[in-house]
């Protein structure tokens, strides 16, 4: 195939496996390397250690040029261009960790043979230009540096890598530019060049805006609540105004992931360190992180006033339909309150395993939602799995000791809850008792 290159992926997470898998389904050659043996040797025996719809095929089907390993200088040694997909998690400061990227650069010392080095993982603006100095004083001065962020949201990382809004590519010089479009033919998006500094900030304003997009939906919704008003429709029509559009303004218990939670506090930090307070993310995040909580306490407010003696099912607790990852996930906030006030917990995850570590230690968990509901005194729908439409609802008063559900992520129809039987509470919309 004409175009084709050898690419070494660092960092066989979410990101550097997608990156890896779908730049083999374009034709490349591709060596992705991680640290953690056991997660090495689990691909190279074909298993795929993340959920991830489309990946484990992909993986599959081009198994005889997407290779893994754990040797950094054999990856390196027989690669044209290198892409960093390590990543970099929050310090106690909320700065980014960078450390696993001056790893990566660290094993290229002597890799003068490279025509690029891509940073995929997100970063503060000026790292590309750290890294770059960085790779000049280990004579690496004609090597090319580009910053390619990504854009994909878990669950549909494979159609996002293929079918993306845009291919953001930030470089040094029109060559690399060039080499790193080159690398994307076949991907079906407009590519957006510019410098390094600008793309890596196109990564964090598009995560912040999408963040305060929700958050500022959540707060709608609580005035909606104090105001009788009904936040669907109003959602619905703000919508549909084309200068907004109707994406990422559905209410509920607050957005979490590997992503928004970091990459919010990352952007505050940096423009703190730059002597500025970005005021608007601050409360962003602030309204974010009072979301779980507002939700707890109206329903104990329901319950009386107290969760001691009470059973809570909780229903869903990935931070988000589709994964496995809990990261930073909501349901975490909220079994931990709700422990801590005294009550016992149930939960039910279609995706998610068994968890040892707090608080879900302290949890019993339920092979069905109705299990889960089954002698409790209140349901929380926590993630909007599509199971949970499927529920057979008509049983539910009959199961629970109580028929409350209070339903985090308005999956549920309001009026078909009350002719149930269930007192119906929801984010933004009046509480129906049936
Ligand atoms: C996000 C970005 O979408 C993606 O572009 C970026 O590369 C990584 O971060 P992801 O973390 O996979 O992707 O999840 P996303 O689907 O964006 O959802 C993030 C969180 O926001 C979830 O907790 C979700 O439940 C919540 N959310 C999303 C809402 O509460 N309301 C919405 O309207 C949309």
């Amino acid at each position: 195939m004409l175009g084709q290159r050898r690419i070494a992926v660092f960092g066989a997470g979410y990101i550097g496996l997608v990156t890896g898998a779908c730049f083999a389904k374009l034709g490349h050659e591709v060596v992705v390397r991680d640290i953690q043996q056991e997660r090495v040797e689990l691909l190279q025996s074909g298993g795929v250690p993340i959920h991830e719809d489309g990946l484990a095929s992909l993986i599959a089907e081009n198994a005889d040029h997407l290779t893994f390993t754990l040797d950094a200088e054999e990856a390196v040694r027989d690669a044209e261009v290198v892409y960093v997909c390590v990543d970099t998690p929050p310090t106690p400061s909320g700065d980014a960790d960078l450390s696993r990227i001056w790893q990566v650069i660290e094993t290229l010392r002597d890799a003068r043979h490279l025509a690029a080095v891509v940073v995929k993982s997100t970063v503060p603006v000026g790292t590309g230009a750290r890294v770059r100095a960085a790779m000049d004083e280990a004579g690496l001065q004609d090597v090319g540096y580009a910053s390619n962020p990504e854009f994909t949201a878990e669950g549909k990382a494979v159609r996002d890598f293929m079918h993306p809004d845009r291919v953001v590519i930030g470089a040094d010089d029109p060559e690399t530019a060039k080499l790193v479009a080159l690398l994307h033919e076949g991907v079906d998006g407009p590519i957006a060049e510019m410098d390094v500094r600008s793309a890596e900030m196109v990564k964090l304003a598009a995560n912040a805006l999408l963040a305060t997009k929700i958050s500022f939906t959540n707060e709608i919704a609580t005035i909606c609540e104090a105001t009788g008003a009904d936040v669907e429709h109003v959602v619905r029509a703000v919508g549909l105004d084309h200068r907004l559009g109707p994406h990422f303004m559905r209410p509920g218990v607050g957005w979490g992931g590997s992503c928004f939670p970091k990459d919010s506090r990352a952007l505050r930090a940096m423009a703190g360190n730059a002597g500025y307070s970005f005021q608007l993310l601050t409360s962003v995040i602030e309204v974010n992180d009072l979301q779980p909580r507002r939700a707890i306490q109206r329903l104990k407010d329901e319950l009386g006033g107290a969760f001691h003696t009470r059973t809570v099912a909780l229903l869903g607790m990935a931070f988000k339909p589709g994964t496995d990852d809990m990261r930073e996930a909501p349901s975490t906030i909220i079994a931990s309150r709700l422990l801590s006030e005294g009550a016992a917990v149930r939960c039910w995850d279609p995706l998610v395993g068994e968890l040892d570590a707090a608080p879900w230690s302290s949890t019993t968990r339920c092979a069905t939602p109705l299990e889960a509901m089954t002698g409790a005194d209140a349901a929380i729908i926590v993630t909007e799995w599509p199971e949970l439409q499927d529920v057979a609802w008509d049983q539910v008063a009959a199961v629970m000791a109580r028929p409350l559900v209070f339903d985090g992520r308005n999956l549920l129809d309001p009026q078909r809850m009350a002719a149930l039987r269930l007192t119906y509470m929801s984010v933004g919309r009046t509480t129906v008792r049936g």
